[in-house]
């Protein structure tokens, strides 16, 4: 089976009202492609307004985050039941941010991974080491503590592997302009793919993808890379022309 590409955006916490909707404005004559798909993860403020401004394009809205709970009194938590009937097709879980700033830990991504695919929605669950990690040489280990507390053990209980999706972002790659060089992402995503497939036959379906100061400048050497299936972008995909530059690249893997 062939895996599906995926050029995914993370907006963070950036743009406004205008901004958004002049991205919208100038996405919409992107084509839909059989083999990538094509998404913009925004604040759930902005949810609506993409939803309602790129329904004519093949572009996917999704959340930045989502709650371990369905719904309830859960202040200030945006909750995943909400985003799908919103019509929200992905949510990313574990970002390096949350787990920074947030206090997000694998565990807690376990959870929100569950009930995120309860609602049937695709999971773009976030891996990656820090620089100090990297430097100490534990990269790997990190990757699989994260994998085997955040994600392991729903895999064989998950009936359709199309709704997870793993992307790996060193966090020292994240917004730095230093992207991690094709031999480490190769190494690592590798090492990812071997770790799944020691708990599930089917790890070859496994869609990953890398994040890390992605631009259209460095975007098509990295899909050379066997195991890459995409992007997960955040700087360069606030303008809709790069974003669009880098939707091309991919799917021509
Ligand atoms: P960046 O962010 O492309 O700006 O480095 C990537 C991410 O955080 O997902």
């Amino acid at each position: 089976m062939k895996r599906k590409l995926y050029c995914l955006g993370n907006w963070k916490m950036n743009h406004l009202v205008q901004d958004a909707l002049q991205f919208c404005k100038e996405i919409q004559n992107v084509m839909k492609s059989e083999k990538t798909e094509l998404g913009i993860a925004a604040q759930a403020i902005h949810l609506p307004l993409l939803l309602e401004n790129l329904q004519k394009t093949p572009v996917l809205v999704g959340a930045q985050n989502s709650s371990e709970h369905k719904s309830g009194a859960y202040t200030g938590e945006i909750s995943p039941e909400a985003i799908k009937d919103l019509g929200c097709q992905f949510v990313l879980i574990g970002h390096s941010e949350r787990r920074q700033y947030y206090g997000e830990t694998s565990q807690n991504c376990l959870e929100k991974i569950r009930t995120a695919l309860a609602q049937n929605l695709i999971v773009v669950y976030c891996i990656g080491e820090t620089l100090q990690e990297y430097e100490a040489g534990q990269t790997e280990q990190v990757l699989k503590t994260q994998l085997n507390e955040g994600l392991i053990a729903l895999l064989n209980e998950q009936k359709d592997l199309g709704k997870i999706v793993i992307a790996y972002e060193p966090v020292w790659a994240i917004g730095t302009g230093k992207v991690a060089t094709p031999e480490i992402v190769a190494k690592n995503l590798k090492a990812i793919r071997n770790h799944l497939g020691s708990a599930l036959d089917a790890a070859s379906q496994l869609s990953l993808l890398y994040g890390g100061s992605v631009k259209p400048e460095n975007i098509d050497e990295l899909m050379k890379i066997e195991d890459m299936d995409g992007a997960l972008i955040g700087g360069a995909s606030l303008k809709a022309q790069a974003f669009a530059a880098l939707f091309n690249s991919i799917d021509a893997k």
